[in-house]
């Protein structure tokens, strides 16, 4: 699956240049899971990376694309941890550093029992890896066990995969 994956973002992935900024080429992962073999490979290959989580968070916004199909995958279930201000109350909130100020990230306190599942948590990107140790604060506050989370890409020259290693030295990260 994996390889398949690989080859997959490989071949769909769209560059743009000067996005978000001048000088940064983004990459567009759209045609990837817009592709039905391009979307059946990237979950199937980071569904490997799940361990025994019996429940997969997807963080706002593409992890949710991915969070729902990696859960069918698994027979599991999804929780969506979201941007502040979506979700109904009750919630947890965790606030986290950007580049340029600060931003918030919310998960149901309510709804879906947390405490003591063992969680898998998805996103599409990891570049500070703010988002991600936030997300994984988060879901650990509320009681759940975070042993693995999985991305598509990781961006270059970033010290995203650092920063979660230091803030949760013990889990497993997978980057595709
Ligand atoms: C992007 C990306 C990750 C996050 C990674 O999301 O989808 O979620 O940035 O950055 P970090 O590792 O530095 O925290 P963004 O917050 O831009 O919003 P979006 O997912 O809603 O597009
Ligand atoms: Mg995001």
């Amino acid at each position: 699956a994996l390889a398949r994956a690989r080859q997959a973002i490989a071949t769909h992935t769209r560059l743009v240049p000067d996005f978000p900024e001048p000088g940064i080429q983004f990459k567009d992962l759209t045609p990837v899971l817009a592709d039905p073999e391009g979307l059946a490979a990237v979950t199937a290959a980071l569904a490997e990376a799940a361990g025994d989580a019996d429940l997969v968070a997807g963080i706002d916004a593409r992890g949710f694309l991915l969070g729902g199909a990696i859960a069918l995958h698994l027979g599991v279930g999804v929780v969506a941890v979201r941007k502040a201000g979506k979700l109904p109350p009750p919630v947890h909130a965790e606030r986290y550093d950007l580049e340029y100020g600060s931003a918030c990230l919310e998960i149901p306190a309510d709804g879906v029992s947390l405490a003591g599942r063992r969680v898998f948590v998805v996103d599409d990107v990891l570049a500070t890896g703010g988002t991600l140790n936030a997300a994984i604060a988060l879901l650990s506050a509320a009681g759940a066990r975070v042993d693995a989370a999985a991305v598509v890409m990781e961006i270059e020259g970033l010290p995203g995969r650092e920063a979660v290693r230091t803030a949760h030295p013990d889990l497993v990260l997978t980057g595709l």
